[in-house]
């Protein structure tokens, strides 16, 4: 059952009613349930319009990329998921939403994340050179019929405050608290993550998908240069990042060729 928005959450989103187009409308707010895609999708399938959100404290079944779950235990993080009808956008929403999620996360807190391929929403691990802790991650999931795409909803979960990792995520994970130190609005947090995913989805549906894509490789500076591995077809492969593709697939130099992935798990050294 959707419950009133607590006050921090309503105050910021009212007073961005104005810069985040239809999304928020409607939005329904949950303390705690399985997954907000799976909230979104009910909403979907009962003929909810553009920008449907919902937005929960706490998942019990929450899902990341690759079939992985995604640590969402009450007082951590902020769980919501976007709903957009735009067919024709639907391939570049996993960048968009990166490029979303990292800059309301600026505009919100002042801290710089950057994104790693596709989406991860990263800082730079003090401790360890050269490594990097997530602090946020978008699962993008598309409803298909035989039409081809018919919606996809945009799932974003951010850690908010430390919590007691379990062993997988420990050394991989941070929140934002910790990285600056002090508490975190998490009404504005959710505010500017509208006001910034309208943002992008408008300019693609201006047609500004090459500015789109400048903008997340302004935030990605691991995607040129870095050294990664893959699997392909049983077989290792290492190579160096370079750069994206215009359809935002990433470029991968090994030996004396360039490889495009388009999805799968990239090890990052
Ligand atoms: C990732 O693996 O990096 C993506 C994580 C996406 C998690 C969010 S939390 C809100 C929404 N509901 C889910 O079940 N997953 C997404």
């Amino acid at each position: 059952m959707p419950e009133e928005l607590p006050e921090e959450l309503a105050v910021a989103l009212a007073s961005s009613v104005d810069r985040r187009g239809a999304l928020g409308r409607p939005l329904v707010f949950l303390s705690s349930t399985g997954s907000t895609n799976d909230i979104v999708q009910r909403l979907a399938e009962n003929g909810a319009s553009h920008g449907a959100v919902a937005i929960a404290l706490a998942q019990t079944a929450g899902r990341g990329r690759h079939g992985r779950e995604w640590f969402s235990p009450p007082g951590a993080g902020l769980y919501m998921s976007v709903l957009i009808r735009n067919r024709a956008i639907a391939p570049l929403l996993t960048l968009a939403g990166g490029v979303a999620v990292a800059e309301a996360i600026r505009r919100a807190t002042g801290l710089a994340p950057a994104i790693k391929w596709p989406n991860d929403i990263v800082v730079a691990d003090p401790h360890a050179r050269g490594r990097r802790r997530k602090l946020a991650g978008i699962l993008a999931e598309g409803s298909t019929t035989d039409a081809g795409v018919q919606h996809v909803i945009v799932g974003i979960g951010i850690n908010v405050r430390p919590a007691d990792y379990p062993p997988p995520l420990v050394n991989r994970a941070t929140s934002l608290e910790r990285e600056l130190g002090r508490s975190v609005d998490a009404g504005l947090l959710a505010s500017e993550i509208l006001v910034a995913l309208n943002e992008q989805v408008t300019a693609l549906e201006a047609g500004e998908r090459e500015e789109m894509l400048d903008r997340w490789r302004r935030f990605s500076p691991s995607s040129i240069g870095a050294q990664v591995s893959w699997t392909a077809s049983g077989e290792t492969i290492t190579g160096r990042t370079a750069g994206i593709d215009p359809e935002g697939a990433l470029l991968i130099r090994t030996g004396g060729e360039v490889r495009r992935i388009i999805s799968g798990e990239i090890i990052w050294d």
